[in-house]
């Protein structure tokens, strides 16, 4: 249970076109566990009892996302997106009423994400009322590379993290930084990125690995051995 005052709404932006995995539709319609990513990322994010709305921003040709069932469901808004994820993410922001609302960011392309990993991050806000980021610590051993593709020298892993979804700050304050990064001209790969951008630092929570971004057709029957795994978890548990 967590003990969050303020209305949490999720943001999905889902309106890449995800070329890096040449497939025949964009990534996030590719089947996964009987039905395809972005159900299944929707599914994750509408059955969490904290979060009130979902909004998707989706491609402005989309023609995939009104025949999956989720397009009905009563907590779940959908907009248009824009040229970068940046952008979907500002054009979903723009759409919320909510004045005191927290936005919980999270990919489409990342399936595998778990109520515990949520609720962990929600719960992060004690600690860290700036904002957080799901994230996970570097395992391997890290090369910065020279120009000639050789190792130019190795970074200490330390102090490395995987940047993962959700992000989580206050969805105004987010929307005005992000809108003024990009106006600055500022490469906003993430939302930490623009509140980094401004000042403000936001807390890196440890969450699960297994929580990939599906961007190559490798990833796809990984994400599936993935959550093959949770539902057994689930199972066991109940
Ligand atoms: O391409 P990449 O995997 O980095 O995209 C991350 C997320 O951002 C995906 O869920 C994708 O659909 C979304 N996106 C978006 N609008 C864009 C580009 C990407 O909503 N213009």
């Amino acid at each position: 249970m967590n003990h969050f005052s303020q209305e949490i709404i999720a943001i999905v932006p889902a309106a890449g076109i995800g070329s890096r995995m040449q497939a025949q539709c964009p990534k996030q319609y590719l089947p996964l566990a009987g039905s395809c990513i972005l159900s299944v990322t929707l599914n994750v994010l509408l059955s969490h009892p904290a979060i009130s709305r979902v909004v998707v921003a989706l491609h402005p040709q989309d023609e995939y996302f009104a025949k999956l069932p989720e397009a009905q469901h009563p907590k779940l808004t959908q907009v248009i997106g824009g040229g970068e994820r940046v952008d979907s993410v500002i054009a979903a922001l723009a759409s919320l009423h909510e004045v005191d609302a927290w936005a919980l960011v999270h990919d489409a392309a990342r399936p595998c994400l778990t109520h515990q990993d949520i609720d962990k991050l929600i719960a992060s806000q004690r600690q860290f009322p700036q904002g957080a980021i799901l994230a996970a610590p570097v395992r391997d051993t890290m090369k910065r590379a020279s120009g000639n593709g050789c190792i130019d020298t190795t970074v200490p892993r330390e102090a490395l993290w995987h940047a993962l979804t959700p992000q989580f700050f206050p969805a105004l304050q987010l929307k005005q930084i992000l809108q003024q990064a990009v106006a600055a001209g500022v490469n906003v790969t993430d939302e930490a990125s623009a509140m980094e951008w401004a000042g403000i630092m936001p807390g890196l929570v440890s969450g699960r690995a297994d929580n990939i971004k599906v961007t190559h057709p490798d990833d796809l029957p990984l994400a599936q051995l993935y959550l093959s795994h949770h539902q057994h978890i689930k199972q066991a548990l109940e």
